[in-house]
């Protein structure tokens, strides 16, 4: 006997705790039960189908089940599936390891491995004080942060995270690191706009570092977009002149390339737009394609140095189990060989293009406000969105078989790179009759 899809979602109401969930929502709105997933396509027991347009919280690159993908894992899967990283090393931490520092930025030549995007976030927070504290500079210990800013929801990556509704519960265990203006708008980022606020974001940047730098560790960024605020976004300038500042006052930049790193804003990583090597660039997401947990800092010489001692109690001692794991790591150099082959970041630009013309139905459409697009990014906003839209909104792509979750008013699309043509068509076509619906 089969299980019903209905039978699937009181089962996982049951046992499963969800994230980021209400779970008494789901008394009214059922769980969706994935029974397989092909490409851009998920798979429902009951024989439905949802368009994965936001590529499974902004992870997947290359479509699920990947043939390329599946092969690399299952060779590796052979070979070696995971050995602690302490005392032990291997064949694919190490190829990526020079792979990744081939590719970012120059200078970040040491990789240190997690698992998820907020142990990246832990890892960048704690090496940056910890390098200032080697070099006896014991009163940098608070990071400063961008209004807005989404960098995980672990106790450390949460306290520089500015989301209330994340915050709120735990605010007695965050410490309450400075916030300043971010230069991130609900526009285009070229427009008038963005560049008045990148103007009074640098200022206020200028001058919070004038003030503060001998108490501050360093400053975290989520470089061009801030995702989790409604795809806000930036000009590259906001970042080179940050970088400049940063360096000038003697305060490290923390790059969360998370959810912007593997080519999302058009080029490998963000940063590249802005010319700069931050101290840290923190990566995970989309870099084993959405296969496996993985995360990832990269950070320079200098750092690394800081470190590097006969006294053990010197040594960065942080550490995760599945530090560096076999599979993840080979998982992401099948995704890294499919970046060459295909030479993806090319074939984007001019997707990215073509999805901008086929998405001008939308633009006409009377409640899409501040059309924006940066890379492989699409989003606007919603006029009278009113209570309720984005849950509404989801509900109502689900019924028309896509997977969209707005973020207050605004609708993203983050879909795998290999959407097809088709594929964006039948997705701005129905996400139209969903603004209709909603
Ligand atoms: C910019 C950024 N940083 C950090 C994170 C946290 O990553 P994870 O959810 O894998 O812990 C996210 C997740 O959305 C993110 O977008």
């Amino acid at each position: 006997m089969t299980t019903s899809a209905a039978a699937w979602s009181a089962r996982s109401r049951a046992a499963v705790w969800h994230p980021c969930t209400q779970m008494k929502q789901h008394e009214r709105t059922p769980l969706v039960p994935i029974a397989r997933a092909s490409g851009s396509w998920l798979y429902g027991f009951d024989g439905r189908r949802y368009l994965d347009a936001v590529g499974s919280w902004w992870v997947n690159l290359f479509g699920h089940a990947n043939p390329r993908i599946n092969a690399a894992l299952t060779a590796q899967l052979g070979e070696l599936e995971h050995v602690m990283l302490a005392g032990f090393t291997h064949r694919t931490v190490i190829e990526l390891s020079e792979r990744l520092a081939a590719l970012a930025p120059p200078g970040l030549a040491h990789a240190f491995y997690g698992s998820d995007g907020a142990s990246a976030t832990e890892i960048a927070l704690k090496m940056s004080f910890h390098y200032w504290r080697q070099r006896g500079e014991h009163g940098k210990d608070r990071y400063v942060r961008l209004a807005g800013g989404y960098h995980g929801e672990t106790v450390g990556a949460l306290s520089v995270t500015d989301v209330a509704l994340f915050r709120e519960a735990y605010a007695p265990l965050l410490r309450a690191h400075p916030v300043l203006p971010s230069p991130a708008v609900h526009d285009a980022p070229d427009s008038a706009a963005a560049q008045r606020a990148t103007d009074d974001a640098l200022e206020a940047l200028e001058r919070f570092l004038a003030a503060h730098a001998s108490t501050t560790a360093a400053l975290i960024v989520e470089p061009l977009v801030q995702g989790a605020r409604g795809m806000a976004m930036y000009p590259p300038r906001y970042l080179a002149q940050a970088h400049a500042l940063t360096s000038r006052h003697g305060v490290h930049l923390i790059a969360d390339e998370i959810m912007t790193g593997f080519g999302r804003t058009g080029t490998m990583f963000a940063c590249e737009q802005a010319a700069i090597t931050p101290d840290f660039l923190c990566l995970s997401k989309g870099i084993t394609g959405g296969y496996l947990p993985l995360s990832c800092v990269l950070t320079t010489d200098q750092v690394y140095g800081e470190f590097y001692d006969d006294d053990v109690s010197r040594g960065f001692l942080h550490s995760h189990s599945y530090t560096g794991n076999a599979l993840a790591c080979r998982a992401a150099l099948a995704v890294l060989d499919i970046f060459a082959d295909d030479d993806v970041i090319a074939a984007n630009r001019a997707t990215a293009h073509r999805w901008r013309r086929m998405a001008e139905p939308l633009l006409a459409h009377p409640r899409v406000r501040a059309f924006r697009q940066c890379g492989m990014i699409t989003a606007f906003d919603v006029e009278d969105a009113g209570d309720g839209f984005a849950q509404r909104f989801a509900v109502e792509s689900l019924h028309r078989e896509l997977v969209l979750r707005p973020i207050g008013r605004t609708v993203y699309f983050m879909p795998p790179y290999t959407l097809t043509d088709d594929e964006f068509a039948l997705l701005v076509a129905r996400t139209g009759e969903v603004l209709d619906a909603c």
